[in-house]
C-alpha cells in the first residue's frame, strides 16, 4: 500500500472520526490517552507561547495547551476532525485556530512557533522523516518540539507475537496500511537527521490492557485481563516511573521532548 491511500483515508469525509475517540472513558485506552496530555502539557509554561499542535483530530491537546495560557494553533489533514476539534474547544472556553493541511507540507511560515506538538499522529504518516523536518522548519530557534511515536517491539506484541496477528488481519481484509511503527533507535534518528535534540522522553504502556490477540474475521480475544492492564499502568508503571528508563524501549508509545537550536 502507498502512502497515499493513507492520505487518502483520513481525508475522508468520516472515517477517523468513527474510531478516534480518546476520552472516551470505556476505551481501554482512555488512561494511556490521558496519561500523555498530561505529560505533554506538564512540560512547560505554555503562557503566551505560539502553539501549533500537528494532527490535532479532535484538539485534545491543543484545548489543554490554549487552556493553559498558549497561543494555540492545531492542524488536520481531516476536516471533520477539525470540525469536531472545533466543537470541543467551544465546550471547553479554550481559544484556538484552526487548519486543514499536511503534515508533511505544513501551511506555515519558517520559524513561527515557540513550541510544535505532534502527538499520535506521526504513526500515521507515509513519510515520518519529512513531517519531522517540518516540524523543524516552523519552530523557532531555541523551540521545543514534543512528538510521540508507536514502538515496533512493545513488549506485549512481542510476547504474545499479536504483531504478526495484526499484519495477518490487515492482509486478509486488504485494507489501506494507515499505521507504521518504528523502533525508538530507529525514531531517534528520524530527529536526529531534522537536527532536533533529544531532552527528555517517556514511555507509556509497557503493558497494554487493549492487547488483543486475532483469531478469525470477527474474533478476537483479550490477552492480558483489563483489571491487571490497568492496575498495572497505575500502580506499577506509575509508580516506579517505569517510562523514564530503558524499559520505554519496549513500551506501546514513547513521548519525545526535543529542541530546536
Ligand atoms: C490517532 S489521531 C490523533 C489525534 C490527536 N493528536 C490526539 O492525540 O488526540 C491521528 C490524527 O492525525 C491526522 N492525520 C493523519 N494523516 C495526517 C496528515 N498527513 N497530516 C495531518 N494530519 C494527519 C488524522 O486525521 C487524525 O486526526
Amino acid at each position: 500500500m502507498s502512502g497515499s491511500d493513507a492520505k487518502e483515508y483520513f481525508s475522508d469525509e468520516d472515517t477517523v472520526a468513527r474510531w478516534w475517540n480518546p476520552e472516551d472513558c470505556d476505551s481501554l485506552l482512555a488512561l494511556h490517552f490521558k496519561k500523555q496530555v498530561r505529560y505533554a502539557t506538564e512540560q512547560f509554561d505554555w503562557m503566551g507561547k505560539d502553539v501549533l499542535d500537528v494532527g490535532t483530530g479532535r484538539g485534545r491537546f491543543a484545548i489543554s495547551f490554549a487552556l493553559k495560557g498558549a497561543n494555540a494553533y492545531a492542524m488536520d489533514i481531516s476536516r471533520e476532525m477539525l470540525q469536531l476539534a472545533e466543537n470541543e474547544s467551544v465546550k471547553a472556553g479554550a481559544r484556538i485556530e484552526f487548519h486543514q493541511g499536511d503534515a508533511e507540507n505544513l501551511p506555515y511560515a519558517d520559524e513561527s512557533f515557540d513550541i510544535v506538538t505532534c502527538m499520535e499522529a506521526i504513526m500515521h504518516l507515509p513519510d515520518p522523516q519529512k513531517a519531522i523536518h517540518e516540524l523543524a522548519r516552523v519552530a523557532r530557534p531555541g523551540a521545543k518540539i514534543i512528538v510521540s511515536m508507536n514502538n515496533a517491539i512493545s513488549l506485549t506484541n512481542f510476547v504474545l507475537a499479536v504483531q504478526f496477528h495484526v499484519h495477518l488481519y490487515h492482509l486478509l481484509q486488504k485494507r489501506p496500511k494507515i499505521h507504521w511503527t518504528y523502533t525508538t533507535g530507529r525514531f531517534r534518528r528520524f530527529l536526529d537527521e531534522a537536527g532536533l535534540k533529544i531532552e527528555r522522553s517517556y514511555g507509556i504502556g509497557l503493558i497494554q490492557p487493549e492487547a488483543e490477540l486475532y483469531i478469525i474475521r470477527g474474533i478476537s480475544l483479550p490477552l492480558i485481563p483489563e483489571s491487571f492492564g490497568r492496575w498495572f499502568l497505575e500502580s506499577v508503571e506509575e509508580r516506579f516511573r517505569l517510562g523514564e528508563g530503558s524499559l520505554q524501549n519496549f513500551m506501546k508509545a514513547v513521548v519525545f521532548v526535543t529542541g530546536k537550536d
